[in-house]
């Protein structure tokens, strides 16, 4: 899902004639799809995980379009818990099964910022930025995103995460109904800015919007043609491209002003200047964590109050919570609007003293989240369950296998925050697991609860469908979305009314 390391394509954009580009281009996919690429299939007898029946482009085309169905396709086709597939001349194999997410999660030599690369393409490519960093760079970002979490940087992101959810929340009409994976998402994304970015973006609304169209643009612009062949000048890769120059000019030019300005600001950038960074090394921290950050939370959140739109249960369990901890470290003066008061509860409590928030979180990431992490094995030969995985080759694991397993979550589609623990190893990857956990876990949790818990105590309101009636049951998480898990457009609002004079 993550990565700050991506891979290298803007050079691309520059180059020369274009109708020189789309000739060579054309004639080289014309090859390559009349070809096949089944000739660089290497069969290494019984040790070598089986070949999906018809590995050539345009048959794993769905891996970048449908990719639930494309590999439940291949389990089912293949009959086998490890299958593989050619993607141009690089081996891809899908594994699953207790055996394949235990050697999955724990081979130090599978690196993730390599399998991402290749693999995901949804996410601003700029070389020694965003993209082909050096394990020393990628350190530094993740050390520079631990220190933003540490508790007195948390502390201090409560109340602005709480204004901008209170401003974005006054702009909503005080009745009506919306769609939470438009509007919720929009709050996510702002709040995400907030946190990891810099306040002179962050309080431009017009500029927020902006680089939310363009990261828009990244998610939306994924096709196997800007994956597998990004050096083809296809109008989807072009506007990509465009779209990560504009992120990448937004980003450079908020850090720029900052480091000449010499002013002193209380956000995430300035921890960076303070650390007297690398200047791509606060651009690259900035542009790949806004679009991990704020895709995984925004969904997250968007899913999150959906459900509990559709669950009075719960919902009503989540509300008590709150109110709870409201009673528990009460506002100064009664006068306060509801953000204020939020912002009076301290992270401690966020953080330990909401068990029930807890239990909806981890919920909503076992059935809304349909990742499908990405590895390539960078050292040797090596098996899974008694199947070779050669050096060199990507590896892949739906988190399918074993978020929507009947045998470990018993009717798996079914929101059920009461389930307990999975009894299997690896039985829950919501955060990742084993050597790769998420490192943005601690902010990422407590903006889901800042802005559930405005909704649940700023609204009533509930989850509906296209006529405005309750839904029997809530929307279906589509895991062929692979990046926002979105169900279909219009199947699904929030009614909602405010229910506190003061937000
Ligand atoms: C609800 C929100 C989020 C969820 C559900 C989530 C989930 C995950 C998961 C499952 C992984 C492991 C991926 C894999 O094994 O392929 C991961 C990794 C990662 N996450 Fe998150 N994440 C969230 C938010 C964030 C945020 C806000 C940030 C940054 C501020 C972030 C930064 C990262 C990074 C840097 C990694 C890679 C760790 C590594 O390379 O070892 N995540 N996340």
């Amino acid at each position: 899902m993550y990565t700050v390391g991506l891979q290298s394509a803007a050079d691309a954009f520059l180059l020369s004639s274009l109708q020189v580009q789309v000739f060579l281009a054309l004639c080289i996919l014309f090859v390559l799809l009349v070809f096949g690429l089944d000739s660089n299939k290497v069969d290494n007898g019984s040790q070598s995980p089986v070949f999906l029946p018809g590995s050539h482009l345009l048959a794993i085309a769905p891996f970048f379009q449908k990719r639930f169905e494309f590999l439940n396709d291949g389990f089912r086709k293949t009959g086998q818990a490890l299958f593989q597939f050619n993607m141009l001349r690089d081996t891809v194999i899908v594994v699953s099964g207790e055996a394949g997410r235990k050697a999955f999660f724990t081979n130090r030599a599978f690196d993730l910022t390599e399998g991402f690369k290749v693999l995901s393409g949804a996410i601003p490519v700029v070389k020694g930025v965003t993209s082909d960093l050096q394990t020393r760079r990628v350190a530094l970002i993740h050390k520079r995103l631990s220190a933003s979490q540490r508790q007195e940087h948390l502390t201090q992101r409560i109340k602005p995460i709480l204004d901008d959810c209170r401003r974005l929340m006054e702009a909503w009409e005080p009745t009506g109904t919306f769609d939470p994976f438009e509007n919720i998402y929009e709050l996510l994304f702002q709040t995400t800015v907030r946190s990891l970015a810099s306040e002179d973006i962050a309080n431009d609304a017009a500029l927020v919007r902006r680089l939310k169209y363009l990261y828009d643009i990244l998610d939306n612009g994924t096709t196997p043609a800007t994956v597998l062949l990004p050096w083809l000048p296809a109008p989807s890769m072009l506007k990509k491209l465009w779209a990560t120059k504009e992120i990448y000019g937004i980003v450079s030019r908020a850090v720029d002003n900052r480091v000449q300005s010499g002013e002193h600001r209380n956000d995430t950038l300035q921890m960076l200047v303070d650390a007297k960074d690398e200047r791509l090394v606060m651009v690259g921290f900035i542009m790949g964590l806004l679009v991990a950050g704020a895709r995984a939370t925004g969904t997250a959140a968007s899913w999150l109050i959906t459900f509990l739109g559709n669950n009075a249960e719960w919902k009503v369990k989540a509300t008590q919570e709150v109110d709870r901890l409201l009673a528990i470290y009460p506002p100064q003066n009664k006068t306060m609007s509801l953000s204020e008061q939020l912002s009076a509860i301290p992270l401690e409590a966020w953080e330990t003293e909401t068990p029930v928030l807890d239990a909806v979180i981890h919920e909503t990431l076992r059935i809304a989240q349909p990742h499908t992490a990405m590895r390539r094995n960078l050292g040797p030969d090596t098996f899974i369950d008694s199947k070779l995985v050669p050096s060199g080759a990507y590896i892949v694991y739906p988190f399918s296998d074993v978020h929507l397993n009947p045998d470990i979550y018993p009717d798996p589609w079914k929101f059920d925050p009461s389930r307990g623990e999975a009894k299997v190893p690896f039985g829950y990857l919501g955060w990742g697991g084993g050597k790769t956990v998420c490192l943005g876990q601690r902010l990422a949790r407590l903006e889901l609860k800042l802005v559930t818990s405005m909704m649940l105590l700023g609204f009533r309101y509930s989850t509906v469908g296209v006529n405005g009636d309750l839904l029997d049951s809530p929307p279906r998480p589509n895991w062929n979305d692979a990046l926002l898990c979105r169900p279909e457009k219009g199947s699904c609002f929030l009614h909602y009314e405010k229910s506190t004079p003061t937000l």
